[in-house]
């Protein structure tokens, strides 16, 4: 049974482990605002398809689009590729389908971060033979030394240290996804 402890919120104790923060709560929701902007400057015109790779997206997802001013629709990809370890099983096992119709349109996939790239690769692969007339990927954080796909991510949050990280969408065996800020596992 584990524990959360959370004091000044400057330590979290999970079990055994002290996760501290890495990203506050105001930091988060200032950078969004901006890829907000950006990506409003980008898609001036369009009607842009916000895709949200379900779980961990859910909250980026929520907090970008109320930044986002021009027309836009929304849906969602779910993907499991970590089970409930803190390491990637190196496999992807798509659980919900999208329902929009991809053809023709401006696709923005919304990641909550990219560790080795194999989901943004999978989900690429997928959408591409679909035809959209473009495909983007915003995601709030990139682990840069992780990377082992050749993936390019347009729309960046923060990068980040190869290190576990949970909140703010991300969990740890689908727990701590409602924290508001983002903590990363101390050693
Ligand atoms: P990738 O396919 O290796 O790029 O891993 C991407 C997925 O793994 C993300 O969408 C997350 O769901 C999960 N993930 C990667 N790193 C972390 C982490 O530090 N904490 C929680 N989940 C993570
Ligand atoms: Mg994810």
């Amino acid at each position: 049974m584990s524990e959360i402890k959370l004091g000044t919120k400057e330590k979290l104790v999970i079990g055994t482990e002290v996760f501290v923060p890495l990203l506050k709560d105001e930091q988060i929701q200032k950078r969004v605002r901006e890829l907000g902007e950006q990506i409003n400057a980008d898609y001036s015109g369009k009607t842009p398809v916000f895709i949200g790779v379900l779980n961990g997206a859910f909250i980026f997802l929520a907090d970008l689009v109320k930044q986002i001013t021009v027309d836009c629709e929304i849906d969602f990809f779910k993907l499991s590729s970590y089970g409930d370890e803190k390491i990637s099983s190196g496999k992807v096992k798509m659980l919900k389908e999208l329902n929009c119709d991809v053809n023709g349109r401006d696709i923005i996939i919304v990641e909550d971060i990219v560790d080795s790239g194999l989901s943004i690769k999978f989900i690429e692969e997928l959408i591409a033979p679909q035809n959209p007339a473009s495909m983007r990927v915003a995601s709030l954080l990139v682990k840069p030394n992780s990377l082992r796909y050749n993936v390019k991510i347009d729309y960046i949050g923060f990068e980040i240290p190869s290190k576990y990280v949970i909140g703010y969408g991300l969990d740890h065996a689908q727990r701590y996804r409602n924290l508001r800020s983002i903590y990363v596992l101390s050693e």
